[in-house]
């Protein structure tokens, strides 16, 4: 079971490329409509602003496909979903842009994500709701968008922010986070029709939690929700047969205790490339003056949680955004994007200790910042090299 994945987790991935500088693209959230390259000496510290791409819309997500030879973007105040061709670290060339239809006609989109499995199919979701809809976009050889393949809704409170996917056998499994309806969706694609069926809709523990990212544990074990309203994160086991999100197990708070919740709202739960550490972030409000927090939790090797490592305040409100993207270089490294003030910053794992459950870290600290003032920037950072 899912052993397509066993690259992603190859030891040469892991902890090794230390001494190197690392490329990374980011998206404006909001106009202009604009992807910036970055660069990262993980030596120096050295972090700095390269390439100003203009993009085909501003893109409130990014995501490569598996060979990071293509750049797909979603947009919030286009109905379309675009692909780039990666020309070079610091340059991109729009290569398509396909409007939404079917069931997203004229639907604008938080989120994308490509499937590391042939036919390679780019997946999108309506935000924001009501009557969410999915969308599934083939691609040609080279990468490039070519068209809308199948569409399909959601509920009718439904609005999808977030997107992951996961594998049964050779069936693609789609998970959906509908913060309005207060589920997480499991649609199963079939791998010989590209068919698209519901095979799971789980009410979270509680209502008005808003599931906003989910991400899977790459042995398929367990879905991470973040919870945008109730400021939280729940692990739901993962049903074996039909793949479906299953149980919920004990809800962790993304800010620190005694914290008004109405102040926060949270953001993002990203998997380090070990699959051992569980990166999520909570923003502030947009109007607040008060930072956000970043959460760093042990996982086991099964996936289950073993305990919270550590929380620590961000240095601004986040309030837009506060995605927060492991390297996939090292486990100790991720980048934080922020909006509004503007900025690419890069957070590192410190003080490891070794434990029986393995090395656990009691804190990270932020060691570059790269700001990108334009009033749009930045929705999610992507790493390149
Ligand atoms: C895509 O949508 C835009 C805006 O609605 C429209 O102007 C354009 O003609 C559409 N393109 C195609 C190929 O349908
Ligand atoms: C498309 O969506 C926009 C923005 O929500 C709306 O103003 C417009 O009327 C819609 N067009 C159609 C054809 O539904
Ligand atoms: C998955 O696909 C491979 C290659 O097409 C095939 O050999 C295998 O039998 C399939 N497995 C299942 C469970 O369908
Ligand atoms: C999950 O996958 C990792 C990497 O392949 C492996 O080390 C670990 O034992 C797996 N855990 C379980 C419970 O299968
Ligand atoms: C990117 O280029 C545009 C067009 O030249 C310019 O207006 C904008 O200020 C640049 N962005 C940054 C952050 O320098």
């Amino acid at each position: 079971m899912f052993s397509s994945l066993a690259l992603a987790l190859s030891p040469w991935l892991i902890g090794r490329v230390s001494g190197a500088v690392h490329d990374l693209f980011v998206g404006n959230l909001m106009d202009p409509a604009r992807i910036y390259s970055l660069s990262f000496d993980d030596v120096t510290n050295e972090f700095r602003r390269n390439g100003n791409i203009t993009a085909d819309a501003s893109h409130a997500w990014i995501g490569f496909d598996h060979t990071k030879s293509n750049l797909y973007g979603a947009s919030l105040n286009k109905a379309r979903i675009s692909s780039y061709a990666v020309t070079s670290p610091t340059t991109l060339h729009l290569t398509r842009s396909i409007n939404a239809s079917g069931a997203c006609k004229n639907a604008t989109s938080a989120f994308v994500e490509a499937s590391p499995w042939p036919p390679y199919t780019v997946y999108s979701v309506s935000w924001p709701g009501p009557n969410a809809c999915g969308m599934a976009l083939s691609v040609d050889d080279s990468g490039a968008l070519s068209g809308v393949t199948r569409s399909w809704k959601y509920g009718s409170q439904s609005g999808v922010h977030g997107l992951a996917l996961g594998r049964r056998g050779n069936d693609t499994l789609l998970y959906a986070a509908d913060l309005s309806g207060d589920a997480v969706w499991t649609h199963r694609i079939d791998s010989q029709t590209g068919a698209v069926t519901e095979v799971g809709k789980k009410a979270m523990p509680r209502t008005n939690m808003h599931p906003r990212h989910v991400k899977v544990h790459p042995n398929g074990t367990y879905l991470y929700v973040v919870m945008e309203a109730a400021n939280s994160l729940v692990a739901f086991s993962i049903d074996d047969i039909s793949g479906a999100a299953h149980d919920a197990g004990k809800e962790y708070s993304l800010i620190p205790t005694g914290s008004n919740n109405k102040n926060y709202w949270s953001a993002e739960v990203m998997l380090s490339p070990s699959g051992r550490y569980l990166w999520a972030t909570a923003r502030a409000q947009r109007n607040m003056e008060i930072v956000g927090y970043i959460s760093c939790y042990l996982l086991a090797a099964d996936g289950s949680i073993v305990k919270l490592m550590f929380m620590v305040p961000t240095t601004t409100t986040g309030g837009w955004a506060n995605a927060i993207t492991p390297a996939f270089w090292s486990d100790e490294y991720a980048a934080l994007a922020d909006t509004p003030t503007g900025y690419v910053q890069i957070w590192k794992l410190s003080e490891p200790k070794d434990t029986p459950q393995g090395v656990e870290y009691g804190t990270a600290e932020a060691v570059a910042r790269a700001d990108i003032g334009d009033g749009g920037c930045c929705a999610n950072a992507i790493w390149y090299t």
